[in-house]
């Protein structure tokens, strides 16, 4: 054969290589908003499939990733209120233990290089771990999961679609389940028509969105409404729960009482409020920021003593954090209980 004859050989098998790989095995490209700033998550590492999003769904409402076989990722994080849970303060696990915590609300991880209220965790790949073997959430060890999912009669299957390999590992589950987190991207809430020009705000939300800008968005920072670091916001330390935040981790003086800054996207759903839930309402959210702060060191120069409100301004607020509310997120039919 020519030289030539091989090239056109060579490239007939590639283009028919390339049909041959199932749609669901096509690595898709991930999709946000043009202003937002880039996704700090490594896709290279883990490129999205559909195959591999769909297992993660599947694994993230199934309890049988926990010791009892009755808690899911969902039984805390649910789809409808922003992946939080909002009858509770502080979690509820298997065998109804009660953690330590509130629940945190699931969005736009792609963006996220901290998890958890102390940032305890650097990397969404292994975040998973964390509640599958916390005594107070899933209590199972990754080992005893590993084996379940083996002796499934689904699952082998499933992950050899999306992996190519019908032997589990702890690795391709975390995967898996990261992946189809990085799907949960909430951008089309009224805030952001307004910014695309596509609707606008009352005056009484844009009175309020005055006032965040000013007051509230060095923390609660646009588009994600959240800088993604630690900050102390003056809450009074509970005394049953002793909880120093980022201090736990770094063990930095400096850290003391710092937690990370959630996103408000959706605040309207994710109640309670902060580490603890211990507010019910965006209302007493407001109180606290204009009379509640407990002054310590680490307090933030951008709150100080307190960040005086009027009755006006409260109301203006909580009205401007409503338009962050985001339905086709909310109700998105990808997202939550997998049907089929
Ligand atoms: C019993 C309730 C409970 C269950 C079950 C649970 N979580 Fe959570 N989740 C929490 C709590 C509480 C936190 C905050 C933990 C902390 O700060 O220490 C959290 C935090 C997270 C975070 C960090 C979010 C951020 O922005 O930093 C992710 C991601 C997460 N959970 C995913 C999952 C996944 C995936 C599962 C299933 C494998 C799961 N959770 C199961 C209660 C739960
Ligand atoms: C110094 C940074 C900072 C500033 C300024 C700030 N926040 Fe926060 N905010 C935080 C942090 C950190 C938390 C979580 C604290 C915790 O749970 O310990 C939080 C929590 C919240 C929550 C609860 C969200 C949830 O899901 O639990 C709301 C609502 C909120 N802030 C609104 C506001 C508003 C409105 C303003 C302006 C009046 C404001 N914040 C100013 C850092 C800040």
């Amino acid at each position: 054969m020519n030289k030539r004859a091989v090239v056109i050989l060579f490239i007939v098998g590639l283009v028919s290589v390339s049909f041959l790989v199932p749609e669901e095995n096509k690595v898709l490209k991930f999709n946000y908003p043009e202003s937002w700033p880039k996704p700090v998550y490594d896709f290279e590492s883990n490129p999205l499939t559909q195959a591999k999003i769909d297992l993660g769904r599947k694994l993230f409402y199934d309890p049988i990733l926990s010791k009892d076989n009755m808690i899911s990722c969902a039984s805390c994080h649910l789809s409808y209120t922003a992946f939080t849970h909002v009858d509770h303060a502080l979690s509820h696990g298997v065998g109804d233990s009660i953690g330590v915590r509130n629940s945190m609300s699931l969005v736009n991880m792609a963006w996220s290089k901290h998890f958890m209220w102390d940032g305890a965790v650097n990397n969404l790949d292994v975040q998973a771990l964390a509640p599958i073997s916390n005594e107070d959430e899933m209590g199972e060890n990754i080992v005893s999961v590993i084996q379940k999912l083996q002796d499934n009669n689904e699952y082998p299957a499933l992950f050899s679609k999306a992996f190519g390999d019908t032997v589990i590992s702890s690795q391709n589950l975390l995967r898996a389940i990261a992946q189809f987190e990085l799907t949960f991207i909430s951008a089309n809430s009224k805030y952001d028509k307004v910014m695309r020009g596509e609707d606008q705000f009352t005056e009484q939300e844009a009175r309020g969105y005055a006032f965040f800008k000013d007051k509230c968005a060095s923390c609660h920072k646009e588009p994600l409404f959240t800088n993604g670091e630690f900050e102390n916001n003056g809450l009074e330390i509970d005394p049953s729960l002793y909880d120093l935040g980022r201090f736990g981790i770094t063990h930095r003086s400096l850290d003391s009482l710092k937690f990370k800054t959630p996103s408000l996207r959706n605040v309207e759903f994710s109640q309670p409020y902060m580490h603890d839930g211990r507010f019910t309402s965006l209302h007493e959210v407001m109180n606290h920021y204009s009379e509640g702060i407990h002054y310590s060191k680490t307090v933030s120069k951008h709150i100080g003593r307190g960040i005086a409100l009027t009755e006006d301004n409260r109301v203006d607020v909580v009205a401007f954090m409503l338009t962050l509310t985001d339905k086709d997120f909310l109700f998105n039919q990808d997202l939550s209980f997998p049907r089929k």
